[in-house]
């Protein structure tokens, strides 16, 4: 199915299954323990041996010489593999550096070896008698250092001009010129990079952790070097990804080297937490310079954004600017994107790249704006507000209500209580200030893929290659296919994350809920139209409900409309060029209390409250629950996480969830989300956008703000933590 012209009505508008706060069809299995991950497949592979991965101990330079005589007369080895006996390990074209170095070794942590033992203790304790020599050459490791050298990145859009920036602020009545840094940061996702992976013949089977299946086969077969037809991956569970299993990493290729080594026999392999730190992905730091003019009354009249990152040679910026591109009117603007090269381990996604980072400058820099004009920040941002792209002013929103969230917002949390002069309001030894922040994040779609078949027992069954993250998507699958056929949410089965099924959006970039669903929507639009051609019905007036297909006064049950045979029928959503015409994007704003420690300068949480546009809400409970997780997450951000880098030796120190923190519990308030009544028919005929994403979005910026507004410190480097307020507190 062609999604080319905005959605009409169809039977999504029904609501009856879809839009309701049902409960995850798969949290037996979750809470249970008797979902399956990648790393506990015993049900399909019993006698698996295990791999444990040796990493590089430089960053940068050549392995010289590997020593394995004593890892191989360890107790229980079975095999070790190296690049001097792995056979092909190309460089998949989505990967920055290859899984497995030798002789080159392209960073800190890289794996060099996976030894494969009878147990997990065994292949640990061998991995720690191999012995490789490197030569080690000079890296660069500190952003700020190499930032002169940053380029124009290849690809994307890094440059974006209207008007005339420079002129217009020169001119401006009120400005602010600051610069902000975002530190590296490691997606801390639970369930680490696990696979077992076991050949046939040439023919090899993952069950692996990862958040794109078919990504993950094209990957694994440009590396590997063999036909994608011999690669079964299958990830029907997965604990957490937030773009660090966009792409297959080195436990999945490491498992297959290692099983084929042992003639085949299963391999279990999973990384230990350190090694998810400096062998995958990370969100790479930034400095961003955010320049804002405007006149007296708050209108924006320039506004510029640069950001610099870096990644190893090869690889791609964080696009920090992405946001500032969208969200505020203003006839004169610029923004720039900048790369360096770094030899730390690859930057890529993490959760809303680009706008995560991006807002954490922007709404601050708009918070130091507001109190130039003296204008409320609330005010401001709505005086700024636009309907079209400022860019391209001729492209129209599919659809922006960014002033009904800041107003709902405003109300739901009492902004109209905020005492605007920072240091005023004491709860004990508590310097207590408000903040808030607008949330931008785009709305991609994907093409997305899906089977659905009705049995002779009226059971629906959805197959799709879509994950489910943690996010959600079986339930939303579940509510989609049930609203589509007429059926209880308890007839429908979803099958996911194999690779023999259709293939889907994935789930990244906040994209998967939407798109899978509505990939689910064209199949079943296809499954409706052979059971009422079966049946002789005028397909125009089938209903199809209460598990009966029903036409004029003729009322037939799916179950026998399915017969014994059953039916079944396969589409696609595929998506033209309504993201195109219209800028399509998800809006929100935050608002949140803080308490600073007088004393100390520690800061802590005390209310969160945010209002979002996102188009139809799917399920509102697992909506929100993206969303309260998001708004944790930006916590993090504002507060606590920080990969440090060694600048000497090129990696990041705290490489476990004791020294990298993230909040926990008791970091974390009240919470209270509020999502918008609407409907975007631009987006896909689920007229639902992505909300994975949004929820992070300005969040960290709001709790800079609250900071300012308790304590009257404005600090510009995140995280936000207590040493860098004390010191500066009256
Ligand atoms: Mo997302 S960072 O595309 O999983």
């Amino acid at each position: 199915m062609k999604f080319d012209t905005p959605a009409t009505a169809n039977p999504t508008d029904r609501m009856k299954v879809l839009g309701q706060p049902i409960d995850r069809v798969d949290g037996k299995l979750k809470t249970t323990g008797t979902a399956h991950y990648a790393y506990e497949r015993s049900d399909v592979a019993p006698d698996a041996a295990y791999g444990y991965i040796v990493g590089s101990a430089i960053a940068k330079g050549r392995i010289e010489s590997i020593d394995d005589a004593d890892a191989k007369a360890a107790p229980g080895v079975l095999a070790i593999v190296t690049y001097k006996n792995a056979g092909t390990v190309a460089k998949a074209k989505a990967h920055t550096a290859r899984m497995l170095a030798g002789p080159d070794v392209q960073h800190y942590d890289q794996a060099v070896a996976v030894v494969v033992a009878e147990t997990f203790e065994q292949a640990r304790a061998a991995a720690k008698l191999l012995r490789v020599n490197y030569a080690r050459t000079a890296g660069n490791f500190d952003l700020d250092a190499v930032k002169a050298s940053a380029a124009k990145p290849k690809d994307g859009n890094p440059d974006t001009a209207v008007g005339n920036f420079a002129g217009a602020f020169a001119k401006a009545a009120v400005k602010v010129d600051e610069q902000y840094t975002t530190p590296d940061q490691s997606h801390a996702m639970m369930e680490p990079h696990s696979t077992t992976a076991a050949w046939k013949g040439d023919k090899l089977t993952l069950w692996t952790s990862n958040q794109m299946i078919n990504w993950a086969v094209r990957d694994m077969s440009e590396t590997l070097g063999m036909p994608k037809e011999n690669i079964h991956i299958m990830s029907p569970y997965v604990g957490g990804g937030f773009g660090s299993k966009l792409w297959i990493r080195s436990d999945a290729v490491m498992a297959a080297l290692g099983s084929r080594a042992i003639g085949g026999r299963p391999v279990k392999l999973a990384l230990a937490r350190p090694q998810v730190m400096n062998n995958t992905t990370h969100r790479p730091a930034t400095i961003q310079r955010l320049r804002i003019g405007a006149q007296e009354d708050g209108k924006i009249t320039a506004i510029a954004h640069e950001s610099w990152s870096g990644d190893l040679p090869g690889g791609g910026p964080e696009t920090a600017p992405n946001a500032t591109r969208l969200l505020y009117a203003g006839a004169n603007r610029m923004t720039a994107t900048r790369l360096a090269v770094l030899d730390l381990p690859e930057g890529n996604a993490m959760r809303a790249p680009g706008e995560a980072v991006g807002l954490l400058a922007l709404e601050a820099a708009m918070d130091e704006l507001a109190e130039k004009l003296k204008m409320d920040p609330v005010q401001l941002r709505i005086i700024n507000d636009t309907q079209v792209d400022p860019e391209k002013p001729t492209r129209q929103f599919s659809q922006r209500d960014l002033v009904g969230c800041l107003k709902t917002g405003a109300e739901r949390f009492g902004w109209n209580k905020r005492n605007p002069v920072p240091g005023q309001v004491r709860d004990g030894r508590w310097l207590v200030g408000m903040g808030m922040a607008s949330a931008f994040r785009d709305n991609v779609t994907m093409k997305s893929g899906a089977r659905v078949g009705i049995d002779k027992k009226g059971v629906v069954t959805v197959a799709t290659d879509m994950t489910d993250i943690g996010t959600g998507s079986y339930t939303i699958i579940a509510q989609t296919a049930a609203e589509m056929m007429g059926v209880p949410v308890d007839k429908v089965i979803v099958l996911l994350g194999d690779s023999s099924f259709p293939a889907s959006s994935g789930s990244g970039g906040q994209w998967g809920g939407n798109s899978s669903t509505a990939g689910v929507y064209a199949a079943c639009m296809a499954l409706r139209d052979s059971v009422a051609r079966k049946l002789g019905f005028n397909s125009t007036d089938v209903v199809f409900e209460d598990g009966k297909v029903k036409s004029g006064n003729r009322s037939v049950s799916l179950s026998d409309a399915a017969g014994d045979a059953g039916l079944s029928a396969e589409d696609s959503i595929e998506f033209g060029d309504l993201t195109k015409t219209y800028a399509q994007a998800t809006f929100g704003a935050h608002f949140v209390e803080v308490g600073v420690d007088s004393a100390t300068g520690e800061i802590r949480v005390r209310r969160m409250s945010g209002a979002f546009a996102a188009g139809r809400i799917l399920n509102p409970k697992s909506a929100r629950s993206q969303v309260i997780g998001a708004m944790t997450m930006g916590v993090g951000a504002a507060l606590m996480e920080d990969a440090i880098v060694d600048k000497r030796f090129g990696y990041f120190v705290n490489h476990d969830l004791a020294e990298y923190h993230v909040p926990a519990h008791a970091d974390i308030p009240m919470q209270d989300v509020f999502f918008m009544d609407e409907l975007d028919e631009k987006s896909s005929p689920m007229k639902a956008k992505g909300i994975g994403e949004l929820g992070l979005c300005g969040v960290g910026a709001a709790i800079a703000n609250a900071v300012y507004n308790a304590c009257g410190v404005r600090i510009r480097e995140y995280p936000l933590t207590l040493d860098k307020v004390i010191g500066k507190m009256a």
